[in-house]
């Protein structure tokens, strides 16, 4: 059985290439398509496939998925291209004979009030259309959109956001690209919401690091719009930190919140502990 996982040269994409090798995938059997194949001499290394596949051209799609019988889709970064894009894989893969598609989708796409929401319901739409046998990998959101904060958070004592107390069920990517590797090990159909098992709150989070640190970090709410010009001043694209913002925003009313348990029970282990995440991120 071949397994194709697009986007591999990615933070996701590597870790579920791992996590499938690591449940016993034999290597020669992965295939990783990747938008430029000078980035992927690891995966080499590692005796997968490497395969060329642009979103952007579709005429490479339907080479690279050629003989695939599950492939794994991570929703590609370009917000507001992506619907395109998802569109041009998900005919690539019905023109190649794909069997299963699994995609990385985002906590409850369907009700999601979230500005990143919309793209991933439209792609779920055209999986359900396509007559392809598919799991829905919705995917919470990740600690590690935290780090590149952590590091001003502990200089200036301060962690910002404006989440206010909202519980955030965030896990790291790797718990993330584990599940996706059981899902497509299983070829199991069907819609998973995935979170981390200890939501916390960004007070919370300030806490963990001044504990880590060993200095003070108190949590300092703002209104959505100020922390958006925050993000700006930080260096972020406009609609990025929009984009951000609006998420911290919409955390405020649980919107990334979860008590199902469903990530834990599919990689058969407790989801890792913010402490771990964040020690490993203060590591890196
Ligand atoms: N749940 C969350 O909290 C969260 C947070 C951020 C993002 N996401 C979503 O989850 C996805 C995976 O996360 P990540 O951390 O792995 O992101 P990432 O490191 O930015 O990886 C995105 C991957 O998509 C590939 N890609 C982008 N445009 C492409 C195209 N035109 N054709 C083929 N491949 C293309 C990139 O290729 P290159 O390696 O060549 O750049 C990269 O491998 C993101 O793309 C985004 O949709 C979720």
């Amino acid at each position: 059985m071949t397994i194709a996982v697009t986007g591999a040269t990615g933070h996701l994409g590597r870790l579920v290439v791992d996590a499938l090798i690591a449940r016993g995938t034999d290597p020669a059997e992965i295939v990783a398509t990747v938008r430029d194949t000078a980035k992927a001499a690891g995966l080499l290394a590692q005796g997968v496939q490497v395969r060329e596949a642009d979103y952007d051209r579709p005429e490479s799609l339907v080479t690279a998925f050629e003989g695939v019988d599950r492939l794994l889709l991570i929703s590609g970064n370009a917000v507001g291209q992506r619907v395109p894009q998802h569109t041009a894989v998900i005919e690539a893969a019905k023109a190649a004979g794909v069997g299963f598609i699994a995609y990385t989708s985002i906590l409850r796409a369907d009700t999601s009030p979230l500005g990143l929401a919309p793209e991933h319901l439209a792609t779920e739409q055209l999986l359900a259309a396509s007559g392809i046998p598919f799991a829905l990998l919705r995917n919470g959101w990740y600690v590690e959109n935290y780090a590149g904060s952590f590091g001003p958070a502990i200089e200036q004592g301060t962690l910002y956001g404006a989440a206010g107390d909202g519980r955030i069920a965030a896990a790291t990517r790797a718990d993330f690209a584990e599940a996706a590797a059981a899902v497509l090990i299983s070829g199991e159909s069907g819609i998973f919401e995935l979170a981390g098992d200890q939501p916390f709150t960004l007070s919370e989070l300030a806490a963990e690091l001044a504990k880590q640190s060993g200095k003070p970090v108190a949590y300092q709410d703002l209104p959505v719009p100020d922390y958006a010009a925050a993000l700006v001043g930080a260096g972020l694209p406009e609609g990025f930190a929009g984009l951000l913002a609006d998420t911290d925003g919409k955390i405020q009313d649980g919107h990334l919140d979860d008590s199902t348990g469903t990530l834990s029970r599919l990689i058969g282990r407790p989801t890792t502990s913010l402490a771990d995440a964040v020690a490993a991120a203060l590591k890196a």
